[in-house]
């Protein structure tokens, strides 16, 4: 049985990610759980006034954000906590003249966005999700979120009929040629181009003459759920990374009273393709921000940089939980379990920020929170998969640790994972923000 606590978290996260199809979504959401919390946002072009105990955070470009809670203690004295996940996950993108008509269908044009499991993502049911741009009175652009309430549109798989050898080959799809889903029927004559954009715009109540640009993306419509014959799976999209993304966020949502350090929560945009944005992970979003927590009320840059010397980070991004099919795949010495506890990533390449001292660090915030911890290395013969943690770490100089929880088919359309390894890390995590 899951402890009741443990299970209304992962109840939680099904939530917030049914809530957040896309990262604009997501950000969005934090954005509304801060507020409720009684963070106040702040806009980058502004002057900040920041007061110790004060709870605020910042939105850059839609799709990353900051939230932060000034300790009681001085900064060069105390330092920051930071705990960091990256809220974008693989898909597909539509094109900017997406809907075409070929051999009766209409089609919608896709890009690639980072490495889905492509094959995962044919037969099932799919809609549309993300930003329309539209004019508004004073001649600048506002957007607006928008989300399609039914099937819109499927990438139908060719029958086995025409492709005998499937089955022992796999299934091989060329992006451009065999991604387009279909989403109805209708000769060329009849089509009109801006048929999506209006059905989204006319579904949120906004005029589809006004919409000038739209980020939409493919996202599946299937709601997250609790599986398994005791319900101690989780089944749904994007676990990777808005699992990570809603552990830090409900961290810092349960430090209370003025912690002595500076809470810093850094949710980031871009990570899957490689965070080389304006506001992803290799952006000067985080150090400026910080910059400008530290150096507020005539504080030095002596003293910002005695801050970051006394700061820690933890990186929280999705591990590789041991597959029972294919477990020849994981070192047989690091080979983490569901519901196993956080899992601390260590690479000797430096794909892994972690280093002894913040594996050391972690592991007592995880048995100060009464939870386990597990460890994972890749296999030595295989690349390994990176994240925020070294790129974080190298701009800030702040010692920095990556961990997860452990989960089944990363970047697949339909993810798994553990009903009790979410609480697990959040317990974890605020011990890191209040320790
Ligand atoms: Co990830």
């Amino acid at each position: 049985m899951t402890p009741d606590d443990f299970r209304a978290t992962a109840h939680d996260l099904l939530q917030f990610i049914d809530a957040s199809p896309t990262a604009a979504h997501a950000v969005a959401e934090v954005g509304r759980r801060l507020e409720t919390a009684g963070f106040q946002r702040l806009r980058e072009a502004d002057a900040w006034q920041l007061a110790p105990g004060g709870r605020y955070f910042i939105v850059r470009g839609h799709t990353s954000v900051i939230a932060a809670i000034i300790g009681s203690e001085p900064l060069p004295a105390a330092g920051f906590r930071i705990a960091g996940a990256h809220v974008d996950a693989p898909g597909l993108r539509l094109k900017p003249n997406a809907p075409y008509a070929a051999n009766g269908y209409v089609q919608l044009g896709v890009e690639v966005y980072g490495g889905p499991l492509l094959a995962s993502w044919t037969d099932r049911d799919l809609t549309l999700a993300g930003r329309l741009h539209l004019k508004d009175a004073g001649g600048g652009l506002r957007t607006v979120l928008v989300r399609g309430d039914r099937p819109l549109c499927r990438i139908p798989q060719l029958a086995i009929h025409f492709n005998r050898e499937v089955n022992d080959k796999g299934l091989v799809l060329n992006k451009q040629q065999h991604l387009p889903p279909i989403c109805g029927l209708g000769a060329k004559e009849a089509f009109d181009p801006r048929s999506v954009s209006t059905l989204l715009a006319e579904q949120a109540g906004l005029d589809a003459n006004e919409v000038v640009a739209a980020d939409l993306e493919v996202v599946d419509l299937q709601p997250a759920t609790f599986g398994g014959l005791d319900e101690e799976f989780i089944f749904a999209a994007r676990i990777d990374n808005l699992a990570g993304t809603h552990a830090v966020l409900n961290a810092l949502l349960r430090v209370g009273d003025p912690p002595a350090a500076t809470c810093v929560a850094a949710l980031f945009d871009s990570e899957e393709v490689g965070s080389q944005t304006l506001a992803g992970a290799g952006s000067r979003f985080m150090d400026v921000t910080l910059e400008r927590i530290a150096v507020r009320d005539g504080a030095s840059r002596e003293d910002w940089h005695r801050s970051l010397a006394r700061s820690l980070l933890v990186s929280v991004d999705g591990a590789h939980a041991v597959h029972p099919n294919f477990a020849d795949f994981h070192d047989p010495q690091h080979r983490p379990l569901l519901n196993g506890g956080p899992v601390i990533k260590i690479n000797a390449q430096q794909r892994y920020a972690t280093s002894p001292e913040t594996a050391h660090w972690f592991e007592q915030c995880a048995e100060r929170g009464g939870v386990p911890v597990q460890r994972y290395v890749h296999r030595t013969d295989l690349a390994c998969g990176s994240t925020i943690g070294p790129m974080t770490a190298t701009r800030l100089g702040v010692p920095t640790i990556d961990v997860g929880s452990p989960m089944l088919s990363m970047h697949s359309i339909r993810e798994t994972g553990g009903v009790l390894d979410q609480e697990s890390m959040v317990r974890a995590l605020r011990e890191h923000y209040v320790g």
